[in-house]
């Protein structure tokens, strides 16, 4: 069985930053508050009528084709992570495949629903259908527009404070070298915290999925428990580390880069000391981009191979935290 890599990675960011004074003249909160509780400084928000969620995805994927030295064609399989679609129903993933025109060749089209750790199951289920044979360049995207779908008044400022809108993309290959690519993944989930980071409705189980008593009752919008969630994904994060790093026999010192989920600065750095990592084997980029939950390791990854921080040989660790709750972790040789 061959090892699978990523070839090539790509992102996309709308162009319009709103900063955290721009949101403080819509309610009420600070930049000092921002900042001190999170790290963002701004982040991206989508432009009705040019980026969708599909879209963003096939900017992102376009670079990541490019980077890989592939043709679009040659793409065998989609895989698309992202909490708030397009539509209820299909998934985006179709979406992106008729964008690319890989519909004439009727290529395979998977939409997964793990909310910040949507990259790293799609690279997990990538490598699994790489390494039985069954395809060989497969797109992963994670793409996310939170904007649309946020509580931009002082009911919902704790949560709609966090997160940004924006797009990345890998494909995944066989490698051709077997010391390299992903050494190892891994996924969890404990469906025991299910609301306590969610959007109630619309819901299919409701005698009408969508009310005006929802749009009244704000439970159309994003639910979180700050502080559960927080100690959760402390908890997590360093947990799910370690067993990929006890999976392979390296040590928390062999990591030479590590990108975390861009959750939160807080939890990032929580998570860097917990490991004994310096400063410069972290990429965070939450600062400029805030919360983009299934784009942000792909976006966070780009940026730090594009600013040469991730070099040949070096060993990458990803990792994730999110709504489910679901965490998981990859370690790969580059
Ligand atoms: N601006 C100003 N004040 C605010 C804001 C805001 N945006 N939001 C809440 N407040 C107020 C609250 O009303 C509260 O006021 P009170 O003391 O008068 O009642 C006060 O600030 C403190 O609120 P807390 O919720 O206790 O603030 P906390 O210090 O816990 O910080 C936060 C909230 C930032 C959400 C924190 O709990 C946190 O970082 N949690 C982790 C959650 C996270 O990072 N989620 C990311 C998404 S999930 C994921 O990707 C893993």
């Amino acid at each position: 069985m061959k090892r699978a890599k990523i070839a090539g990675t790509g992102s996309y960011v709308p162009e319009n930053v709103v900063t955290n004074d721009d949101l403080a003249k819509r309610f009420t909160t600070s930049d000092e508050w921002i900042q001190e509780r999170s790290g963002i400084r701004e982040r991206r928000y989508f432009t009705p009528g040019k980026d969708t969620v599909a879209g963003m995805g096939v900017q992102a994927a376009r670079i990541a084709i490019e980077r890989a030295g592939i043709e679009v064609e040659d793409i065998d399989f989609i895989i698309f992570a992202t909490l708030n679609p397009d539509y209820m129903f299909p998934g985006s993933a179709v979406l992106v495949q008729r964008e690319l025109g890989l519909n004439a060749k009727a290529v395979p089209s998977l939409d997964i629903r793990t909310q910040c750790t949507g990259f790293i199951y799609g690279l997990s289920i990538a490598e699994q259908f790489i390494k039985t044979g069954q395809y060989k360049n497969i797109l992963l995207i994670g793409s996310e527009i939170h904007s649309s779908g946020l509580d931009f008044s002082d009911a919902g400022r704790d949560v709609t404070v966090l997160f940004g809108d924006g797009a990345g993309a890998a494909i995944i290959q066989p490698s051709e070298d077997e010391n390299k690519g992903i050494l190892t993944t891994h996924l969890h989930a404990d469906g025991e915290h299910a609301e306590r980071l969610a959007v109630l409705a619309p819901s299919g189980s409701k005698p009408r999925h969508l009310t005006h008593e929802m749009i009244d009752d704000r439970s159309i919008y994003p639910v979180m428990n700050g502080r559960y969630v927080f100690k959760f994904a402390v908890e997590k994060f360093p947990e799910v580390i370690h067993e990929a790093l006890q999976a392979t026999g390296y040590k928390p010192e062999d990591i030479d880069m590590l990108i975390p989920h861009q959750a939160n600065l807080r939890i990032s750095e929580a998570v860097r000391k917990i490991m004994g990592l310096p400063e410069e084997k972290v990429h965070n980029n939450i600062q400029r981009y805030g919360n983009t939950t299934a784009a942000s390791i792909p976006i966070a990854l780009h940026e730090a191979i594009e600013m040469g921080k991730i070099k040949e040989g070096d060993l990458v660790c990803l990792a994730a935290f999110g709504s489910g709750f679901t965490w998981g972790s990859a370690l790969i040789r580059w």
